[in-house]
């Protein structure tokens, strides 16, 4: 049976790892890796094939960036004959990118079954184009393997078929668990002069945050105000360090005494620096995830999120962009005793072993192409 797996972005990678690793292990799938060359900065993606063991792409495309259109474009005509030419019994693809929107779109035009791994998952929110990403996806997926109950409540809303749904719990928590005690022994807070438990990590990346410059201001604003309190790791997403460039912000943050920009950081050094921090201030939908079975607090700078169970049952906080909202909220985190680690139902590092189950089934391998 052969899987044809999709990533082209960061946050595609740690999701894949432990699923091209449960397929290498069962006898009779034999996964072939694509990347569409969507991130292509070696920050951005060789250094998690490294981190993570993850096989070098079978393929690799090397698209690049561009509008979204243009990034879709070349992603699907790129894969078009690729996937006429490996005929694959499944595509599979993950998360929220538009690499994943394309290989939807090109594996459904060809009548090849498709799987999405985290599906169902909704802000609500049609101007996030992940939020696009996600509904187009789902719609024209076979198998919706998601990471919450209330994930499936949004499929069958969308006239999803239940037989489609299974919820199987979290991939990239099955990375997490894996590395974490590697990531926690690299020693990280010493690498920023910083101590454990008493710095905050930042990261930020939404075109709405970063895209904007009176936004983004703001937000240069709160961190001015935050790090008078706790010192500030800071590792720069490419599009964030673009705008604060651009605008004239860089020069400013990079001279706050307590603040540290770091260039993106690899995926063990990230986990390690997370893992040791007293709080999270993020717009990623990922580090919501990882803080809630980190234990770490973590304040989403957003208006809505997309994981609902990270707030109802971990350390998540919705806090918007107003810049006194996200002091009021640290300030009151900082005055809480620090919390535990909390597990959302099957976030217990064997998600990929579910899904490849479900693909290896009988039913799947008889699906007609
Ligand atoms: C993409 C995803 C987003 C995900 C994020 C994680 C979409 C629509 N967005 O956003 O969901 O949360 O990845 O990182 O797919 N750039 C580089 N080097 C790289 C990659 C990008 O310098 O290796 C710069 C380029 O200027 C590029 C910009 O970052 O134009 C944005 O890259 P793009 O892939 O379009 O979107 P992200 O913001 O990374």
């Amino acid at each position: 049976m052969r899987i044809v797996n999709i990533v082209g972005a960061r946050p595609n990678l740690m999701k894949i790892a432990p699923l091209m690793e449960a397929m290498r292990r069962r006898p009779g799938i034999g996964p072939v890796l694509v990347h569409t060359g969507q991130h292509y900065d070696a920050r951005m993606s060789e250094l998690f094939f490294h981190d993570l063991g993850i096989p070098a792409p079978d393929h690799y495309l090397g698209v690049g960036s561009g509008t979204h259109a243009q990034q879709t474009a070349q992603v699907m005509t790129e894969l078009e004959p690729l996937f006429t030419e490996l005929r694959p019994d499944v595509v599979l693809v993950v998360g929220d990118v538009n690499s994943t929107l394309a290989a939807a779109l090109v594996a459904a035009k060809l009548g090849i079954p498709l799987a999405h791994v985290e599906a169902g998952l909704r802000s609500f929110d049609r101007t996030m184009p992940e939020e696009i990403n996600r509904v187009v996806t789902d719609a024209l997926s076979d198998f919706l393997f998601t990471t919450e109950r209330g994930a499936a409540d949004n499929l069958r809303r969308e006239g999803i078929a239940e037989s489609k749904i299974f919820f199987v719990g979290n991939v990239m928590i099955d990375t997490l668990l894996r590395h974490r005690d590697r990531a926690e022994s690299l020693g990280m807070p010493e690498r920023y002069a910083v101590r454990p438990r008493e710095y905050a990590v930042v990261t930020l990346h939404r075109p709405s945050n970063v895209d904007a410059p009176e936004a983004l201001a703001g937000l240069v604003d709160v961190l001015a105000g935050l790090q008078e309190r706790l010192p500030i790791v800071f590792p720069v997403h490419p599009r964030t360090r673009n705008r604060l460039t651009a605008t004239g912000l860089w020069s400013r943050l990079d001279a706050l005494p307590n603040v540290r920009l770091t260039e993106p950081l690899g995926y063990l050094e990230f986990l390690g620096l997370v893992a040791a921090a007293r709080l999270v201030l993020t717009d990623s939908g990922g580090i919501q995830e990882e803080t809630t079975i980190l234990g770490v607090p973590c304040l989403t700078l957003r208006e809505n999120t997309e994981r609902p169970v990270t707030i109802a049952d971990g350390t998540n906080r919705l806090v918007g962009t107003a810049p006194e909202r996200i002091q009021e909220a640290a300030a009151r985190v900082l005055s809480e005793p620090p919390t535990n680690g909390r597990r959302p139902e099957l976030w217990d590092g064997r998600a990929a072993e579910r899904i490849v189950e479900v693909l290896a089934s009988p039913v799947v391998a008889e699906t007609p192409a």
